[in-house]
């Protein structure tokens, strides 16, 4: 046995010296240490030896096995060394170049294309002068609908169906309700600041409809008044075609065709011709802001004297105006809170 463990532990020694690989070394350590290695032979035979033997051989085996280890260890600490340096000295790792690849990491919000376009819009009209103020969306009969010249047996009420609210009636404004139009806005002002005027009301309106791409129940518009002494339609068309000029970045054609609505008079619809790219070939008058000369009624409504003081007042589909410039065809994506949507608009 003891020829045979020297002779073993001359092998083993040899075997490490040659391995240069983990994985080699690995098999170094099965071939001697592991469940049919050769120093587990040994180490096996050991219980069979007469009690004296026993005595002579156990410690010098169990000797030899802490010795292997050692001898393994320290090779393999080598061998690990020896692969670190080389990958050290074969790669160049410049700390100063960006993470090409990050980590997931919580994604940047995108501002709405509706707060985008309404901001713009903002600006164009404060710089020409214009105060941007708010109404309430919660209003009463009398600013959303009494007023603005629409008595309540005026047919114009069904033309915007109404979300009433369920609240006691008041003998001088009517039933609460959601508002319609932004229009109320324009009674407010009035009583509020007098003339003259110049303001922009942007604020979402609520109509009581079936949806479908291009109607939604919530959506945006932006009101637009002003009121002098000697104000015309002329000084509206001007102001118009300046700021959607401003607004779409190039020169916009306009077509004004008559419309109807109780508060203006007369009323007018703009149109914009939408030219759709080269090939595209698709020019197409848009239906874009429906506007007019505001109603005497209305100006007395808000406590100015007509024969004084006339405005114009617009109300436009912001919303709308919105879906043009981005060429978006379904309305609900605006409320449906789609990541991909979303996240197109930076
Ligand atoms: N309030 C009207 C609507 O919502 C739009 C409008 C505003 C028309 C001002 C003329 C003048 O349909």
């Amino acid at each position: 046995m003891k020829t045979g463990l020297t002779q073993i532990i001359k092998n083993y020694k040899q075997d490490i010296d040659s391995s240069n690989n983990l994985n080699s070394l690995k098999k170094v350590e099965i071939k001697y240490l592991g469940r049919n290695g050769q120093l587990t032979a040994l180490l096996k035979q050991i219980k069979d030896l007469p009690d004296q033997e026993k005595r002579t051989h156990a410690p010098a085996l169990q000797q030899a096995k802490q010795q292997f280890t050692k001898i393994y260890q320290k090779k393999e600490k080598e061998i690990t060394a020896t692969k670190i340096n080389q990958e050290l000295n074969s790669e160049f790792f410049d700390i100063t170049l960006p993470n090409l690849n990050p980590s997931p990491s919580p994604r940047p919000g995108t501002i709405h294309p509706l707060a985008t376009v309404q901001k713009e819009i903002e600006g164009i009209f404060s710089e020409m002068g214009f105060t941007i103020i708010d109404g309430p969306e919660v209003e009463s009969e009398y600013y959303n609908f009494e007023a603005l010249n629409i008595p309540a047996s005026h047919p114009a009420r069904d033309m915007q169906d109404t979300f009433f609210i369920d609240h006691p009636k008041d003998d001088k404004h009517g039933h609460l309700l959601l508002r319609t139009h932004t229009s109320p806005a324009q009674i407010r002002a009035m009583e509020k600041y007098g003339a003259p005027l110049r303001i922009i009301v942007p604020g979402r309106v609520f109509r009581y409809e079936a949806t479908d791409n291009t109607h939604d129940s919530v959506f945006r518009q932006m009101e637009g008044m002003l009121i002098d002494k000697d104000i015309s339609l002329a000084n509206f068309k001007g102001i118009i075609t300046n700021f959607l000029s401003r607004l779409y970045k190039k020169e916009i054609t306009i077509r004004i065709r008559p419309g109807y609505f109780p508060f203006v008079e007369p009323g007018i619809e703009i149109d914009i011709l939408w030219k759709k790219g080269k090939n595209g070939q698709l020019d197409k008058w848009l239906e874009v802001i429906p506007a007019g000369m505001i109603h005497p009624h209305v100006i007395k409504a808000g406590g100015l004297d007509p024969n004084i003081h006339q405005g114009w007042a617009f109300g436009m589909g912001l919303t709308r105006l919105v879906m043009i410039k981005y060429q978006i065809d379904n309305i609900r994506l605006f409320h449906s809170n789609d990541i991909r949507f979303l996240s197109q608009f930076k």
